[in-house]
């Protein structure tokens, strides 16, 4: 844009006596906030856009015979705006008189009180006293509206930011009002419960204290609570976030409207609810050593060490070290360091398939908003990175991108999506000229996926780029740091093979529940038992965990320092909230200890970060290294073949052990095609076996009717404990029996 351009579209607004230059089209609202004038707002929000529907925003524009909205009102040249005098003060009073006509006015029982937008702005423009002498409306109060929301219909203020976020945000479209006037009321459009992967946003966005979290009611007022900001950990996208603590209890997790660049100002659920693990007392605080008949018995920290670091030293290479993905850039590097330095060439991040963690094209956050089309491959982005699924959403909804799941895997995103199971049929949608394409793929090589994956890289390398969501949260950190085969090193599935054939001496798990994850589990079980020496950090008491010679009890994210690397490579501040339960460890601290009784010479504390940020710029692109492991067709004939379906509140760890989410947890289920039901002679709703043609079998699924599954598969959830699917084996062919009861 030339400087003239640029010029004609500024204009100059004058705001309580301050000349404010913005562009054209900007709403008063923003402008006045360059200059610090906060005009009061119930409908409006800034990633909402204007509503005018609660008139709170009221200023005077010169010229006007009446007072304005500020927030649906585009500024232009030479404007006149008073945001507060006597005028405005009168106009906002009246608005407030209303909203206060019914408000129960329970502030000292409401959890929103101390961060109340009614009580502020009562505070700044009310009347101080009621001339209401009829009395209130009644309406509902604590209303279950959904597995995570409490709804009070009576502080509503009927702003609709809830309602629109649910419409404009999510595209999910389950909350409406009902009734009318005075009698209105916040409902969701099926009268069944609002479950969203992102419901909690609504409790920030609602101004009063008409929604609230189940998991924060009643437990703290604002003062009393102390907020760090950080980087949240439970998937590769990074969001920012704010931790509030009192006590040294981790109370709640806020968005942080600031951040465009990652989260865009949301939560999902699952990054927002699940620290109820933090304080879980299932947590592990004292290292564990089994004994010969199998028993565990407490050791102090000293002992464990120092056993640890004899039996590093014995096994010498013949060591092996799988996951990582869950520590911070700086344990990683340090870990990296220690076990190179043992000649530890056995490194693999990935615990559970073979992927590919990083792809060669650099591509961000807001870029995915941005493309002409978006193509997602593999288990879809909703389940794996919730929040950047919105960034689709966004671009599909407002920006007019077009969205195409390649494979098998819907992208499940609320927008339209066209689905292409072939190379034909994706060539078919991408059309002529795609524009700038984003291809979001979970890393995972499937056989069935590779003639979509060739359309897709023949497509122009200038416009074409390649986002890969790994599967653990540091997963392209620990990749780029070198948690990754090393010369004439073994992968994750190698490593395990060689294990169980008794060429290992010792098998390191950071933070890595193989036995939960990785897609053999009769292999992984063989492996850990013919290990001589199994060593696993962890928060809580895993399968693999349990077949451990020894486990270390370990910090997670909310209480240590440090970085985490994003699916786009940015490096990103993680603060520690709470102190660690007495008797745990930081993952890097043990590398720290094991340096020092091994001898071996690690960074410096002060070098650490700009140490991280530098290998990981300048990370050379990684090798394909991967190796088929589920999603194949059988061979048998009258047989299933196994989609691996991803689920964002399935999981072993923390999300296993949290009393809060437990409720938001999916059940074990078989999703089919109804024709293929019928076929087996099974219905939604009942309850199945489903069985490998080795015998080996997963009990008590419940079945799902869908008719977007492959007519030949049957798609099953991974990472649930109670029914892990590993127990198939590696690219299972199973049979449908239900279950007699
Ligand atoms: S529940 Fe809250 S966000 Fe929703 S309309 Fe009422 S006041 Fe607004
Ligand atoms: S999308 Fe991922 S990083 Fe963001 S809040 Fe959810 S779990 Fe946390
Ligand atoms: S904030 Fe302007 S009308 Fe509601």
């Amino acid at each position: 844009m030339s400087a003239t351009a640029e010029q004609t579209d500024l204009v100059t607004v004058t705001i309580d006596g301050i000349d404010v230059r913005v562009p054209k089209g900007t709403l008063l609202v923003e402008a006045a906030k360059l200059i610090q004038r906060d005009v009061p707002v119930y409908c409006y929000h800034v990633k909402l856009g204007p509503a005018g529907l609660c008139r709170i925003c009221l200023v005077e524009i010169e010229g006007f015979p009446k007072l304005q909205i500020a927030c649906n009102t585009p500024v232009t040249d030479k404007m006149v705006v008073h945001t507060t005098n006597p005028k405005v003060d009168d106009g906002r009073r009246a608005i407030l008189e209303f909203f206060l006509l019914n408000h129960p006015l329970d502030c000292p029982i409401c959890d929103k009180g101390g961060e109340c937008d009614l009580q502020d702005y009562a505070m700044a423009y009310g009347q101080g006293a009621s001339r209401m002498v009829e009395p209130k409306m009644p309406k509902p109060k604590a209303v279950d509206l959904g597995p995570t929301i409490v709804l009070d219909e009576e502080r509503c203020v009927v702003c609709l930011r809830c309602v629109r976020f649910d419409q404009i945000i999510t595209q999910e479209s389950s909350l409406r009002t009902d009734d009318r006037g005075a009698h209105v009321i916040i409902a969701t459009a099926t009268g069944k419960p609002y479950v969203s992967d992102f419901s909690g946003n609504v409790t920030e966005l609602c101004p009063v204290g008409a929604l609230t979290s189940k998991t924060y009611r009643f437990r703290s007022r604002p003062w009393d609570n102390h907020r760090t900001t950080t980087t949240c950990t439970q998937c590769s996208v990074g969001c920012q976030m704010h931790v509030d603590e009192r006590g040294g209890t981790l109370l709640r997790t806020m968005s942080v409207p600031e951040d465009d660049a990652i989260s865009d100002s949301w939560l999902c659920d699952r990054g927002r609810y699940n620290v109820g693990f933090v304080d879980d007392e299932r947590r592990l605080t004292t290292p564990l050593l089994r004994r010969a008949d199998g028993s565990s018995t407490q050791v102090d920290w000293s002992d464990a060490l120092d056993l640890l670091a004899a039996e590093l030293k014995k096994a010498g290479r013949n060591a092996g070290v799988i996951g990582g993905g869950r520590l911070l850039n700086e344990e990683i590097l340090l870990a990296v360091e220690l076990f190179r330095a043992l000649g530890i060439e056995n490194l693999d991040a990935r615990v559970g398939r073979q992927s590919v963690v990083r792809a060669d094209g650099a591509v961000n956050h807001v870029d995915v908003e941005k493309a002409n089309t978006i193509v997602t491959i593999g288990r879809p982005p909703s389940q794996l990175a919730p929040v950047l699924d919105l960034r689709i959403r966004k671009a599909v909804s407002r920006n007019g991108a077009r969205l195409i799941s390649a494979g098998e895997y819907p992208a499940d995103s609320f927008v339209p999506e066209t689905r292409a199971t072939t190379a034909e049929a994706l060539r078919t949608a991408l059309g002529g000229s795609p524009g700038t394409v984003v291809v979001i793929s979970d890393g995972v090589r499937r056989e069935a996926d590779q003639p979509l994956t060739a359309v897709l890289r023949a497509l122009p390398a200038a416009t074409t780029h390649f986002l890969i969501v790994p599967e653990t949260p540091n997963g392209r950190g620990a990749d780029a740091l070198g948690l990754r085969p090393g010369p004439g090193g073994l992968n994750t599935r190698g490593m395990l093979e060689a294990a169980r054939d008794g060429k290992l001496a010792l098998l390191a798990c950071l933070g890595a529940d193989p036995m939960l994850r990785f897609p053999d589990r009769a292999l992984v079980e063989a492996a850990l038992r013919a290990t001589p020496f199994v060593v696993v950090t962890e928060l809580f008491p895993t399968e693999t965990a349990r077949l451990a010679s020894l486990v270390l009890p370990v910090c997670s994210a909310f209480e240590k320092s440090g970085t985490t690397t994003d699916l786009a490579g940015d490096v990103l501040a993680v603060a520690g909230a709470v102190r660690a339960p007495d008797g745990v460890l930081a993952d890097g601290d043990i590398v720290v200890e094991l340096a020092a009784r091994l001898g071996i010479a690690l960074p410096l504390p002060d070098v650490l970060e700009t140490t991280v940020r530098e290998r990981i710029r300048t990370a050379p692109t990684p090798p394909p290294d991967v190796s088929p492991e589920a999603n194949a067709r059988p061979v048998e004939p009258g047989r299933l073949w196994v989609i691996a379906e991803a689920a964002s509140f399935a999981g072993g760890g923390t999300l296993a052990h949290d009393l809060r989410v437990a409720g938001l947890r999916p059940p074990a289920r078989a999703r089919l095609h109804p024709a293929t039901a019928r076929a087996w002679g099974v219905a939604a709703g009942d309850r199945v076996t489903v069985s490998a043609a080795s015998g080996a079998a997963l009990h008590d699924l419940t079945v799902v009717l869908d008719d977007r599954v492959a007519r030949d598969a049957v798609a099953l959830l991974e990472g649930l404990p109670e029914a892990p699917l590993g127990t198939l084996g590696p690219r299972p062919s199973v049979r449908i029996l239900k279950a007699t009861r």
